[in-house]
């Protein structure tokens, strides 16, 4: 218990604040998550854009003497990215949807960066050891947003947890957790901490549009799709809210996509004003106007127990005390 408790890399909880793109977890957000003790992870722009990344990692750095993370998803130009993470000394960085190169590693390591990929399944779990990774996330079919795991948490990080063996590889499971619940089980499972997208989305301090963060306390099912952003980003399907716009749409025929759709809104994403046509990937944040609700809305499966939007720091302090009062009434007569 204890090992999975504290200590995580270093931070004082085992908790982690996922990467939120595109633009939904900034400065504000990663600084709280860091000042509670957690892990916080901004997520690096989905273009190469080093001198606006750069800006984002010093503007947290004003908000936190903590250590955090970027997210960087490999599918999308990242090199520049990439390189200012390395340059600044992050202390650590989240790769997602691609392949983690020995040699990657090696460069993050010798800027002091320790290196944190997010996988869906056993065997992108064993590239990732392999390439000399120094945690990895496991993310489940749960999981909002971009889902790369076909798995549920409950079998899949206990086969991650037995390939790691006694390396010293800490496992963290994401996916449908939200509450001290989720954390404890994931222990159990044998993970040594937690990754949570959908419960930080729902705080105060993300990017997320009011509306959207409204629509995650009023609606409790989700699906898994890849209706959103078809020509964006191909071949990547999703966990949405199931809103009135998505079941009006989810059975969207394969061969269309956002770029025959009519624009029904504007966003500036990273600094960068762009239209928003129906049926793109991107979630509606705090800039969004247009028809906020027939946007993309990526929530996990835990969103049905997510009653209200609370600070950051709130979330990582409940979570907290809440798996500590669950390990106390479970297991401490035992
Ligand atoms: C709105 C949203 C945006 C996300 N964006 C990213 C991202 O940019 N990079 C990434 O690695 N994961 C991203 N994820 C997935 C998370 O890393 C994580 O796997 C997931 O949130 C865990 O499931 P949960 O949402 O049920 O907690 C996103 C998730 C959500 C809900």
């Amino acid at each position: 218990m204890i090992m999975g408790w504290r200590g995580l890399m270093g931070f004082e909880y085992g908790i982690v604040q996922a990467p939120l793109g595109p633009d939904i977890s900034g400065p504000e957000l990663v600084a709280a998550v860091a000042n509670a003790g957690a892990i916080g992870f901004l997520r690096a722009p989905d273009w190469e854009s080093p001198e606006y990344l750069r800006d984002l990692i010093r503007k947290t750095r004003s908000l936190t003497d903590k250590p955090f993370g970027v997210g960087i998803v490999l599918a999308f130009p990242h090199e520049q990215n990439l390189k200012v993470v390395l340059d600044e000394k992050v202390a650590l960085l989240q790769l997602y949807w691609g392949d983690v190169s020995p040699e990657l590693v090696e460069e993050a390591h010798q800027a002091g960066t320790r290196v944190v990929p997010q996988v869906g399944s056993v065997e992108g779990a064993k590239r990732a050891i392999d390439a000399g990774v120094d945690a990895i996330i496991v993310q489940g079919h749960e999981a909002g947003g971009h889902v790369i795991g076909q798995d549920s948490l409950t079998t899949l990080v206990p086969r991650v947890v037995d390939l790691v063996g006694d390396q010293e590889i800490p496992v963290i499971a994401a996916g449908g957790i939200v509450d001290g619940r989720g954390y404890v089980a994931a222990l159990a499972l044998g993970a040594r901490g937690v990754c949570l997208g959908t419960r930080f989305l729902a705080t105060e301090e993300s990017h997320a549009h009011p509306l959207y963060k409204t629509k995650l306390i009023e609606y409790k099912d989700t699906e898994y799709t890849d209706i959103f952003g078809r020509a964006r980003w191909p071949g990547a399907p999703q966990r949405v809210l199931k809103t009135p716009f998505f079941s009006d749409w989810r059975s969207l025929p394969p061969s269309e996509n956002e770029l025959g759709q009519p624009i029904i809104g504007r966003s500036t994403i990273n600094g960068v004003e762009k239209e928003i046509r129906r049926l793109a990937g991107t979630v509606p944040n705090d800039t969004t106007t247009g028809d906020i609700e027939s946007m993309a809305m990526y929530a996990g499966q835990g969103v049905g127990l997510i009653k209200e939007i609370l600070p950051a720091g709130e979330v990582v302090r409940r979570l907290v005390q809440e798996a500590q009062q669950v390990v106390k009434d479970k297991f401490g007569e035992m």
